[in-house]
């Protein structure tokens, strides 16, 4: 690293060691920050000029030659030199090449430890927005799925054994409530997010910028930190990100685990569109679930995302310590992996067909009508503890006959309990036990086509949030 490159030295007789440079720098992934190093240095002279500390002229320089740098940025042109330390050590090397002497004036009343904590919050405001349009894709297709089969019926599981009959509509619709949440987990922490820390300094504030709020309102944030040493320190809105991503990422994997089942040919639920599966390199039959295996398998690195800037963070002394550096990475590497997933996931999603047939067929099996005698007993007033006795009674004699216990006759009923009478019959079929399980939270078909409705005004109300980027455009 050239010193004259640096942002500091004068204090020091040797020169760094490469190795050290080599450790210290991170324009190598902060670089993707440099347009929000521009918006914010954009607004920070301004600040500077209301401080009387740039006049109109220098004022007017500086502006124009970071509009000049945004578009080289745009196009793909501007890059930082291998001796450039950080991207903000670049912005401003850049800058007082292009304008000389007066660049130099726009370090005041700021530091890097104030900078780099306003770029990754204005790089996370997006890029949750970002996250979340695919997350209504996604739920979207869903949605999709769940309409189509809103009265499909399907075995339900507990402990991966046969439980009770569902719709597939209602199978399909659970994950749509996990992704919603996601969303407003973003929201939440939107709020959270948007406090803006520039003003804080190095780590006490500044005596020569003392309108931090105007400051603020400039970058699109709501109001100015607290707390200087608060503003430097805090990365609980990145650990929050993380967390919000693996979540999602919980949640991916959890439909992928399904799907990787239902496909397999035990199961033989789904099949995949032949656009989201793959094949073996020596066995031609093979289609296999990479889509969602690899989903499962990327959730891992989300978690890790987290757990790794969790360890860095824990008892980190106050204020800024070049620790917090580590940040970045696995924000990037968390967009990025969502940012890749998720559409994919979405095209998956649409693209399955399920074995309806096997479905239907299997929905009573395991002797899954077993709670509906139990509760026809319990609306002929026998308490559910009897009621579950006989019911399970029942089940025994079924497994000796060797059938479900929705295949026995009348006669098989009447012989473990005398309570029973004809319209008992009437409640063993899946259709009766869906349609019955119609109280909000239920299964019935009714029900699914209503929770799909709801999902669809939220997803309104989430998709205006998403759409509305609160990071001004440098102009
Ligand atoms: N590049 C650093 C970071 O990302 C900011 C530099 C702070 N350096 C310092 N000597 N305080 O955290």
């Amino acid at each position: 690293m050239d010193q004259t490159n640096k942002l500091w030295g004068a204090r020091f007789t040797k020169k760094t060691a490469s190795s050290m440079s080599n450790l210290s720098k991170s324009t190598h992934f902060d670089w993707r920050l440099a347009s929000f190093d521009l918006l914010q240095t954009d607004v920070h002279v301004q600040a500077l000029n209301n401080a009387g500390l740039l006049d109109k002229e220098e004022l007017k320089q500086i502006r124009q030659a970071i509009l000049q740098l945004s578009s080289e940025l745009e196009s793909g042109t501007l890059q930082p030199s291998t001796d450039d330390e950080d991207v903000h050590t670049a912005i401003e090397r850049m800058i007082i090449e292009k304008v000389g002497d007066i660049g130099g004036k726009i370090r005041a009343g700021r530091s890097r430890n104030d900078q780099t904590v306003t770029d990754l919050k204005l790089f996370l405001r997006g890029s949750a927005r970002v996250i979340c349009q695919e997350l209504i894709s996604l739920i979207t297709s869903i949605n999709d799925q769940a309409m189509k089969h809103f009265d499909q019926a399907a075995p339900g599981f507990t402990h991966l054994q046969h439980a009770q009959p569902v719709t597939l509509g209602h199978e399909l619709a659970k994950h749509s409530q996990g992704f919603l949440r996601d969303i407003e987990r973003f929201i939440d922490w939107d709020e959270r997010v948007n406090s803006c820390p520039l003003g804080a300094g190095a780590l006490a504030g500044s005596g020569l910028i003392m309108d931090s709020l105007w400051v603020a309102k400039k970058l699109g944030f709501s109001n100015s930190s607290e707390n200087s040493i608060d503003a430097v320190s805090d990365r609980d809105f990145v650990a929050e990100y993380l967390f919000i991503c693996s979540v999602i990422g919980i949640h991916l994997s959890r439909i992928a685990e399904e799907i990787i089942l239902w496909t397999s040919t035990e199961f033989g639920y789904a099949v995949l569109d032949d656009e989201f599966a793959t094949g073996s390199s020596i066995m031609p039959q093979k289609k296999n679930p990479d889509a969602a295996e690899l989903t499962r398998g990327k959730t891992g690195r989300l978690i890790g995302n987290l757990t790794g800037l969790l360890a860095t963070l824990k008892a980190l002394p106050f204020a800024y310590n070049r620790d917090l550096q580590e940040d970045k990475e696995p924000v990037f590497d968390s967009h990025d992996t969502l940012m890749l997933i998720l559409p994919a996931f979405s095209g998956m999603i649409s693209g399955i067909s399920f074995n309806t047939k096997k479905l239907n067929d299997n929905a009573a099996t395991g002797h899954s009508l077993a709670t509906e005698i139990a509760d026809w007993l319990v609306k002929n007033q026998v308490s559910f503890k009897k009621a579950h006795e006989i019911s399970g009674e029942c089940v025994k004699l079924a497994e000796r006959k060797k059938v479900e216990v929705h295949e026995l006759g009348f006669n098989d009923l009447q012989s473990v309990s005398t309570i029973f009478d004809k319209n008992v019959l009437s409640v063993l079929n899946v259709e009766a036990a869906l349609a019955l399980r119609k109280n909000h939270s239920g299964t019935s078909p009714q029900n699914v086509k209503q929770q799909i409705a709801r999902i669809k005004d939220k997803l309104s109300v989430l998709n205006k949030w998403s759409q509305i980027n609160p990071v001004p455009e440098l102009k």
